[in-house]
């Protein structure tokens, strides 16, 4: 069965709920793992499932990891293995921690840094003449930045579709929430030992409508999330 890079109307969910529809979209190891220590990069993906995390991208109207994944592998989060636009990057940062020369501030999608309500005034500075847009928000008590506030926020900037990519607190804290609406999960085969993709969630959830199809050496799983 083909896989749906969008399985829904994102407009009119957009303008039904006020929010981006939701994908969910990471490599993990056969134990559940999304990189092998979490400060070091690490290819997971197989040539042929890189390619669907590319078309993937290109499907979506924005793109958001976490600021964890930012420091330890730099990525561009842009659309190459394919032809199709690249996404906005948004960037969840809530001290202003991206590093001013990291890669998303030198290509022509500048990226959106969702902080905190009071952010440092300096790191604003020079992250908004590095070409930065600084989205400020409520945080939560913990100090993170509050996700549905930002789902709110990105609706109000036009974004129907918005993928997350990573990493682990950030996947963990979507599906706590509960604010992912789709699945596309690439399974490699390996075993890691590593950093767990999902930490404790305070729900369960079950796919509905899914999918798997191999692709190449990986399994990829899709569907959507029904939260219980
Ligand atoms: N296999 C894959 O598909 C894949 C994809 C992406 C990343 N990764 C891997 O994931 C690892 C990074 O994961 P990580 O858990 O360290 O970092 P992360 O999830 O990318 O970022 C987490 C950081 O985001 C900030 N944050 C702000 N608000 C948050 C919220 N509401 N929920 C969660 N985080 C929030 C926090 O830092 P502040 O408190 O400073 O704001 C938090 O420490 C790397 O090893 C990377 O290679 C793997």
């Amino acid at each position: 069965m083909a896989l749906e890079l969008l399985p829904t109307d994102t407009l009119a969910h957009r303008q039904r709920a006020g929010r981006p529809f939701v994908t969910l979209s990471y490599a993990q190891s056969l134990d559940g793992c999304i990189a092998a220590r979490p400060d070091q990069p690490l290819a997971l993906s197989g040539p042929a499932s890189l390619k669907l995390t590319h078309q993937l991208r290109a499907a979506h109207d924005a793109i958001l990891v976490g600021i964890g994944t930012i420091l330890a592998d730099n990525p561009r989060l842009n659309v190459r293995l394919v032809s199709g636009q690249d996404p906005q990057p948004v960037i969840v940062d809530s001290r202003l921690r991206c590093p001013p020369d990291a890669k998303l501030l030198r290509q022509s999608r500048l990226p959106w840094l969702a902080t905190g309500p009071q952010p440092d005034p300096t790191r604003q500075q020079a992250l908004a003449a590095a070409g930065a847009r600084i989205l400020s928000l409520p945080t939560q008590a913990n100090g993170y930045v509050n996700l549905a506030a930002l789902l709110d926020c990105l609706g109000d900037l036009n974004i129907n579709s918005l993928m997350v990519e990573g990493g682990a607190r950030i996947i963990t804290s979507f599906l706590s929430e509960q604010l992912a609406d789709y699945l596309v999960l690439t399974v490699t085969p390996t075993l890691l030992g590593g950093l767990r993709a999902v930490n404790k969630l305070e729900t369960t959830s079950r796919l509905r409508a899914m999918r798997y199809k191999p692709l190449g050496e990986d399994m990829i799983i899709s569907g959507y999330l029904n939260w219980e």
